[in-house]
């Protein structure tokens, strides 16, 4: 017989027709009433036992962890809380879990201990409730830009380019690191390495969906990116996925517009189908918040803030308007900030972002035309010589959460900043070229998808929304 999934039965009629179910025991009591739940739902199903007509040594199995295969009838339930239960009458044991060694017991874990358990997380109601909102996240993702005339483009992992410049590559190398092959001044011969020049997994895929946009107007990549920082903050991983659509003809105007609807629907769409699983999340939450003391708690519960998100525009900035709020706002003049703002091209740091969001503005802020020297080389310049067509979104409780800009079409511009720069027109012919042969406006952005997860899930710490987390020291599993 074909099992249900228990999101399937929570929602079946009570019938006398019998069912068969598998999952993972969560609790046990009085040897009667087992707790089951498979991963399809947040809920679990209730399955009732006649222990008396159990063997002893069956019973003895059914500790928390385990796994079972339940076959019984489905009946109207007697209990509080449900509306179906399972009436079992047959049992079979998967595999056991030992009580004494299993390290999710049924009780409150650290985020700490948990993320040590990385490969058993998954079984707690957090972990599941983040893990099935962030696969329909990335449906959502997927949805949108189907829906909206783009294509899906997998830009390359391993690359010869540093698209944002930052030097924060990890190399790919089959040399021999005691013994590498040597030129005549002593560094090392990368035309011996396996791709015959110096590689590294890529930290962007833009500059390669760039091309595409060229000759397909509308792409998107959405993939692993890699950035060898070494960030030991709640919001930076070495190994992250990035959503980055590229399309032509749009300019920075477009470009917002296209970000800003996107955010908003991909939220829309969890509102819709991820009910059960954002309401224990906020419950969790709002627990997790009477602890703290008042003034650090959020103002609004978390499907609250993700309907204000998903209804209400966002507020847009210049960079120089930005500057003149943060120069005169209350925590620079009391000198409450680490890096206090003085002059215009000062680069933003994360206290000011969440200054801007959180206290000044209190909503999603898209700041724009940034100065060019903080800036990566690709965005477009301004009349004005001295700021570029850049874009970043901040969110509340995060901060950045989308860079993009407009990029730099005309081909003599772009090579007078890489040679300000220092950055090699032989590298990056091929980018070059899209200048020559059929240039155009064209602009794009990079969402980063593990901080629209914190968001969506109210999380604190961008380790516990990605499975497996890859941080500075730490690369287990
Ligand atoms: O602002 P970034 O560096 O922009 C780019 O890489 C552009 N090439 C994107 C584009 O225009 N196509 O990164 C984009 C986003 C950030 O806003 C942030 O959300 C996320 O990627 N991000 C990270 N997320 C987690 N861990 C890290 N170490 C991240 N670095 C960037
Ligand atoms: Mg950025």
């Amino acid at each position: 017989m074909q099992s249900l999934s228990i999101k399937e039965l929570l929602t079946s009629k009570p019938s006398s027709q019998e069912v068969v179910i598998n999952g993972w025991v969560k609790t046990f009591r009085s040897n009667r009433f087992i707790a089951l739940n498979d991963g399809s739902t947040i809920n679990n199903i209730q399955c009732v036992v006649d222990f008396e007509k159990l063997d002893e040594h069956l019973l003895k199995q059914i500790n928390t962890g385990a796994a079972l295969k339940i076959t019984g009838a489905l009946v109207e339930s007697q209990g509080r809380g449900q509306s179906v239960e399972i009436q079992v009458t047959d049992l079979f044991v998967h595999g056991e879990a030992d009580a004494e060694s299993y390290p999710i017991q049924p009780k409150k874990h650290s985020m700490e201990f948990l993320r040590e358990q990385a490969h058993l997380r998954i079984r707690t109601n957090t972990f599941s409730a983040i893990m099935r909102v962030r696969s329909a996240l990335s449906f959502a993702v997927h949805n949108y830009f189907r829906e909206n005339g783009f294509y899906y483009f997998h830009a390359p992992i391993v690359t010869g380019s540093d698209a944002e410049g930052a030097g924060e590559m990890f190399r790919v190398t089959t040399l021999d690191e005691k013994n590498p092959p040597l030129n005549k001044d002593g560094s090392v011969n990368h035309k011996e390495d396996f791709f015959g020049k110096e590689t590294n997994l890529t930290v962007s895929g833009q500059l390669e969906a760039e091309a595409y946009a060229m000759g397909l107007g509308k792409v998107y990549t959405f993939g692993p990116t890699f950035r060898a920082e070494n960030s030991n903050t709640s919001r930076h991983l070495a190994e992250f996925w990035m959503i980055e659509p590229e399309m032509a003809f749009f300019d920075l105007t477009d470009n917002m517009d296209l970000a800003e609807d996107f955010i908003t629907n991909v939220i829309k769409y969890i509102l819709e189908h991820c009910q059960e699983d954002l309401q224990f999340l906020e419950k969790r939450l709002l627990d997790e918040e009477k602890q703290k003391p008042q003034a650090e708690r959020s103002e609004m519960p978390l499907i609250e803030k993700l309907n204000f998100v998903a209804n209400n525009t966002f507020k847009r900035v210049s960079y120089t308007e930005a500057i003149d709020i943060l120069r005169n706002s209350k925590p620079n003049k009391k000198k409450k900030f680490k890096y206090p703002i003085e002059e215009w091209g000062a680069d933003l740091q994360s206290e000011h972002e969440r200054f801007l969001v959180e206290k000044h503005f209190k909503c999603p802020v898209i700041l724009f035309d940034y100065p060019a020297k903080i800036k990566a080389f690709y965005m477009r310049l301004n009349e004005d010589g001295k700021t570029v067509r850049a874009m970043d979104i901040l969110f509340p409780g995060i901060g950045e959460i989308v860079g993009g800009s407009q990029r730099e079409e005309r081909l003599d511009v772009l090579k007078e900043k890489m040679a300000a720069l220092d950055i090699s027109e032989q590298e990056l012919w091929w980018y070059l070229d899209l200048r020559k042969f059929g240039t155009a406006v064209h602009s794009g952005f990079g969402l980063g998808f593990e901080r629209l997860v914190l968001f969506a899930t109210g999380m604190g710490n961008i380790r516990d929304v990605i499975p497996f987390p890859r941080t500075p020291q730490n690369a287990e599993f």
